[in-house]
């Protein structure tokens, strides 16, 4: 861990002595051990992450709903939304690279601290998927909508269908269709997938995610982040956890719920990511996705102790806490890009 990672852990934590503390709300599970966590002294809420560089935005716009009172899901898809609005972004909402057809295809996910969740997959049309996950939510019986399902929803529900392929991601998808040779790019200039999770101020999490997928994928592909257990997860007694990068390979491990299931076997929220990416590699050194896999996971638990790691270098975070404020924070990471 970088000085300056251990400078702002410390700087968050403080000193509190406590060695540790038992979940009341979950009797089976082992305690957390918040000495070994870094917790030394109770973390002033809320506590806010979010992936990338596009994850600083979008954390003070959800702190500025959190502070409102609003709830942590409108804060969520407020915050995230800025990410889907902005045209320079290239793997979220509007101007995100389409599929090798030239549509620009949405997956997204939200999760309350009482488990409820809303996703939809393969959305079409609609900037907003976020807020359309967040309407399956709390206006279906239903955890997934996908494609033309989503957008018929999305339609009734008041949102508006528009063009999400802009004149530039147009360009590049043309230049893209000369060679149309697949290899998905992660960490253009610091974005893929925005993840956010949410510690509020009466300790309950939350989290969702959003993104336009791979770029030039197949049409109709889905990757990790509309699937719940994969692109995100969270269990309130224990903490929360989210995935970006190559969606197949977070799918196929069950990524986020990994993580999760580490820290409720006692595991810090950076050893917990650790470890995931760890079975990752693991599980594809040999594999054809080697050459460009970039997995990265950022974690918090029930103490507001937050984690990341990434597979490769170049993965980083946005944090909020009351303490110290807002700020960027460099995942650790196993290993550079050749
Ligand atoms: N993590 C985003 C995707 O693979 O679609």
């Amino acid at each position: 861990m970088s000085d300056r990672r251990n400078f702002i852990k410390k700087a968050t934590l403080g000193t509190l002595g406590i060695g540790s503390l038992y979940r009341a709300q979950d009797s089976n599970a082992a305690p957390i051990n918040f000495e070994k966590a870094g917790a030394r002294k109770e973390v002033k809420k809320p506590l806010i992450i979010s992936t990338w560089n596009h994850g600083l935005p979008a954390n003070k716009e959800a702190l500025q709903h959190l502070s409102k009172g609003k709830p942590p899901l409108d804060a969520i898809v407020a915050g995230v939304g800025i990410a889907e609005a902005d045209p320079k972004e290239r793997s979220v909402g509007y101007g995100g690279f389409p599929d090798r057809e030239g549509k620009v295809t949405l997956d997204a996910c939200i999760m309350d601290h009482r488990s409820n969740c809303g996703s939809v997959s393969f959305l079409q049309g609609i900037k907003h998927p976020i807020a359309v996950a967040q309407k399956v939510l709390l206006e279906t019986p239903h955890v997934m909508l996908a494609g033309a399902g989503a957008l018929k929803f999305a339609l009734s529900q008041g949102f508006k269908e528009e063009n999400l392929l802009t004149a530039e991601t147009e360009k590049d998808w043309k230049k893209w269709l000369k060679a149309s040779k697949y290899k998905p790019v992660i960490n253009t200039e610091n974005h893929d997938t925005i993840s956010m999770l949410i510690l509020d101020e009466d300790g309950n999490l939350s989290g969702g995610c959003t993104t336009s997928g791979a770029a030039w994928k197949m049409h109709g592909r889905v990757g990790d982040s509309p699937i719940i257990g994969a692109g995100l997860f969270l269990d309130n007694d224990v903490g929360a956890a989210a995935a970006t990068g190559l969606g197949e390979a977070v799918i196929r491990t069950a990524g986020s719920a990994m993580v999760v299931e580490l820290m409720r076997q006692g595991k810090t929220p950076d050893e917990a990511c650790k470890e995931i990416v760890e079975r990752i590699y693991n599980k594809h050194k040999d594999h054809k996705d080697m050459e460009y896999l970039q997995v990265g996971f950022i974690a918090v638990n029930k103490a507001g102790i937050h984690g990341g790691y990434s597979l490769r270098n170049g993965f980083n975070y946005a944090v909020y806490d009351k303490d110290a404020g807002h700020r960027m924070e460099d995942a650790a990471f196993k290993m550079s890009w050749e």
